[in-house]
Parts: structure tokens; sequence; C-alpha cells
């Protein structure tokens, strides 16, 4: 299974050897045509055609390519966005009818591993948050009880599940946990099952408006549907959305221990960003999977250190025998801590979206899938105003979010400088990416183990900010809206669709 970057995640490495059919489609017109095989999509997929409705996923790569198989797959009736923010920015009602959402996002999960056998190691675990500093009790105790005036089941604990002292904790019962690839597949091949149709390497390239029909170029020819979604994290193209939520990095690492105990739960400490834990067993070997040291993309200079400081704060905790994986994937921070679900702004009145899912993408896939699964064959979602994409609600938060974009073009800037000071190849040290100045042009270079040198250039295909080098995973992400591309330049995650241009070696020797 390949995956959005050099890391590779645990959810990859023990995926299984799955295919799909992708038959011939012919001229056929679907109902609705999913952008995107990962957990959205595809779950998004099962349930229309469970539903009657005729469907294709269409994905660029693979499934489980993009976020779903870098998540670390918790899966919460509490969300990063707290139930105290959540009323205090919609209401105490909407907080009500977020919890009944979550809920109904686990039970959905644990129907489809009965009904389809899947073995994916779902399993009910306990969620405990804990305060280890002063400050953040009365944060807690805003938590807890706004967490069961929005009626969630949660209670104070004076133990927790892993070995930091702390000063309060809150326990949310009937949590759980998943292998997000094998479920996905699994999935998948249900929805195959059901007369549902996968393309994987099928890039969509452009989407026009016929008639009453959606045409949609793709790699694989173009395709009919009378509906779309875009389940691709962030939409293609340029959106209001793209103002409404910035791309976030988050890193997590698994590792097995020596001596001590694995973790029997889920666990959270309350830092910004906070670490959190858990423990998976995988073909009969536990894991203790730990994240945390989360970045706004291309905002951190050495985003291997964001590996080193987690695999130290762990070390700080457990007796690990061995770092077995660890891998980074990217989230979208939406501006009022809200999911977008619904109609995608600016496109015609049958195209969906499903964004902005913060820390909780996993939880948020069924939420998505059920609403836009509503929207889709009665026309109305009970959680349709709640995640409505063309919502415009200053709340708390707001203004540090736009306040945070600033900072986009400030850094942006600054790097910019700095790069035109770095005078030529030389200084770049085999594996190392960098932006440099080559003659008067920025030029984004990468020189591999061998001296082989991939020169691009460095302006993102979305909307021209400038992409900034990624160590970690050996990609040039860009700060603006997320796109991300590989050493060649071909891009790995939207919005942008298009390619940076590569710079021939000859055309660089001539200048
Ligand atoms: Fe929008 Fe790069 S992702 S400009």
């Amino acid at each position: 299974m390949k995956r959005d970057g050099a890391t590779i995640s645990l959810w990859q490495e023990t995926a299984q050897d799955a295919t799909f059919a992708g038959a011939n489609t012919g001229d056929a017109v679907f109902d609705v045509l999913i952008v995107g095989g990962g957990i959205t999509g595809v779950t998004t997929a099962l349930l229309l055609q469970k539903a009657g409705k005729q469907c294709l996923v269409a994905e660029a790569q693979n499934l489980c390519f993009g976020t779903t198989g870098g998540t670390t797959a918790h899966i919460n009736t509490f969300l990063d966005t707290s139930y105290d923010m959540i009323r205090s920015g919609f209401g105490a009602d909407a907080a009500r009818l977020i919890a009944g959402a979550t809920n109904r996002s686990r039970d959905l999960f644990q129907q489809h591993v009965e009904d389809y056998r899947i073995d994916c190691g779902f399993e009910e675990k306990d969620a405990y948050l804990y305060a280890v500093e002063e400050k953040q009790v009365a944060e807690l105790d805003k938590i807890y009880t706004s967490s069961r005036e929005a009626g969630v089941a949660v209670e104070y604990v004076d133990r927790i599940p892993v070995p930091v002292p702390f000063l309060k904790a809150i326990v949310y019962r009937r949590q759980a946990q998943v292998h997000p690839t094998r479920y996905v597949q699994a999935l998948g091949k249900a929805f195959e099952a059901l007369g549902g149709t996968i393309f994987e390497n099928c890039p969509v390239e452009s989407v026009d408006k016929k008639g009453d029909l959606l045409h949609v170029k793709t790699g694989q020819g173009v395709l009919m549907a009378k509906a779309l979604v875009y389940a691709t994290h962030i939409p293609p193209g340029i959106n209001l959305l793209h103002f409404r939520n910035a791309p976030y990095r988050s890193y997590a690492i698994a590792v097995t221990l020596n001596e001590g105990v694995y973790p029997n739960a889920l666990a959270y400490d309350m830092f910004d960003p906070y670490h959190y834990y858990r423990t998976q067993n995988i073909d009969g070997t536990n894991y203790l999977i730990v994240g945390g040291e989360d970045h706004k993309t291309a905002h951190e200079a050495n985003t291997e250190a964001c590996f080193n400081k987690l695999v130290a704060h762990v070390r700080q905790l457990f007796d690990v025998a061995a770092v077995t994986h660890r891998w980074s994937s990217q989230y979208f921070e939406p501006a009022d801590g809200l999911a977008y679900i619904g109609h995608l702004p600016g496109n015609p009145d049958n195209v969906y979206v499903a964004t902005g899912y913060g820390g909780n993408g996993i939880t948020y896939s069924h939420i998505a899938a059920i609403t836009l699964t509503d929207l889709l064959t009665k026309g109305e979602s009970e959680y349709a105003d709640l995640f409505r994409p063309e919502r415009m609600k200053p709340v708390a938060g707001f203004e540090a979010f736009v306040k945070e974009n600033a900072d986009v073009v400030t850094q942006f800037v600054a790097k910019r400088i700095s790069a035109e000071k770095i005078s030529g190849f030389a200084e770049i040290a085999p594996g190392e990416g960098r932006l440099v100045s080559y003659e008067g042009e920025r030029i984004a270079v990468y020189k591999d183990e061998s001296g082989k040198i991939y020169a691009l250039n460095p302006v993102c295909t979305h909307a021209k900010c400038v992409v900034d080098w990624n160590g970690a995973e050996k990609s040039w992400d860009c700060p603006c809206h997320g796109a991300r591309y590989d050493l060649d330049g071909n891009v790995l995650t939207g919005p942008a669709r298009k390619n940076l241009q590569r710079i021939e070696l000859e055309d660089l020797a001539k200048k």
C-alpha cells in the first residue's frame, strides 16, 4: 500500500493485499461519484449503495493513500473542539446534536464490523483525559461539565492508564479503536459486493455540468454522474473552504515495550499540541501508538525533530524495546471548530464535500457518511445546518485563526528572503531539500544520497504560494492550503491538481 510520504505507517505496512475490480463502466451514468478512497469516501459510497444508489469511487492513487493510512484511529464521543466551545459558539442544542452524532459514528463502526465480519482489531475502549498542570484543571472541569450537559457519559477517575503524574482526570466510556486500513479495505470489498465500483489510480481532472449531469474528466476517461462528493480531505479548485481550513501535520510512532503494561485504553494529555496514546494488537504483537507534536503544514523547519521529540517523550514514560514505525499525516483545522459537510460552495447544487475534521477525522468520517447519505437520498439531514459549508460564524477562536493565516504570509515572505541568500547546490547535504536562489530564480532542489539533483519550480500550482521542504516525508509542502508534492513534483495531496513544474538539469546549466 502506498501513502502520501516517505515514512511507513503501522497501518500501511500491515494492510491487507486488497485489489479492486474497477470494471469497464462503458457510458453508464452513476447516481453518485465519490472522489477519494479514504475512510470518508468508501464509507459514504457503501451507505449510498446500500440505500439503492449506484456509486463509483474514483481514487487518484490507492485506497487509504492519504490521511486514512496515517491516522491513529481513535473513535471518540468527544472532539478536539470541546463541548463548552461548541456550546458557546453554536448553542446547547448543537452540542447535544454533535454528541449524538459521535455516538452514531461509533455505533456505525461497530455495525459494519459485525455485519461484514471485519477482522480489523475494532475494540471498545475507555478514553482518559488528564490535567498535569494547575491551569489545565479548570479547563478539564469545564470539559467535564459541558460533556455531561451535552449528554455524553463522563466521570472523574483517580487512576489513568499511562504512567504520568496527574492532578485530575476524567474518563469517557465506550470509545473505540480500529485498524483503519484493514477496516476500509473490507468496506471497499463490501461496497463492490453490493455492485459498487472502485477505480484506483483514477485522478479527477475536472468536473463540468452539462444539463443535469456532471461530466467528470479522469485519468481513466470521462465518467458521468448525477451527483458528486469530494471526499479528498480538502476539495480541489479555489474555494471558500480553503480560507476556512488550515492545514496541520501530526506525528505518530509505534513502539514495542521491554517491560511495563501496554495501556488498555485511549489517553490524552492537555498540552497544546497534546499527546495521545493507545495500544493496538496486530497479528499477535502489541504496539503502543503515541502521537503529537502537531504544527501548521510547512511551518516547521526540522520535521525530523518532531519524531525525535516524540520518541524522547515516550522513552521518559515507558521502557521502549524498539521504535517500529514512525509516520506523519495531515489534517485540516476548521475556522470555527466544526467540520464542513454538505453542498460545496461555488459549485453546482449536486456537488458535495466533507472536510475540516480537525484531529477527529476517523470519528467525523462516519458522521459525514451519515449526513451525506441523508442529503443525497432524502434531501435533508438533521446535521445539515450544523455542518453547512456556507456557514459564516465568527465565534471564539476565529480571530486567532485569521491571525494564524496571517502568519503564513509573514513566514512566507521571510522564507523567500532567507532562501535567496543560499548560493548553490554544494551547501545541500545528500538527502536534503532546500529552496535556493539560482541567478535570481527561486528553485526547489533535492539532492539524493547518490548526489542526483531534482529541481522544481517551487510555486504551488493551486494558488501560487511557495512550497517548503518536509525532510521527514521527503515532500514539498505548501503552507497556504496544504497541497503536497513528491520529489518529482507530482501531486501527493490536494487541493492542487497540477504537478510542480520540473526544471531539467540542462536548463539549469544554461542559465
Ligand atoms: Fe493553495 Fe498551495 S495549496 S497555494
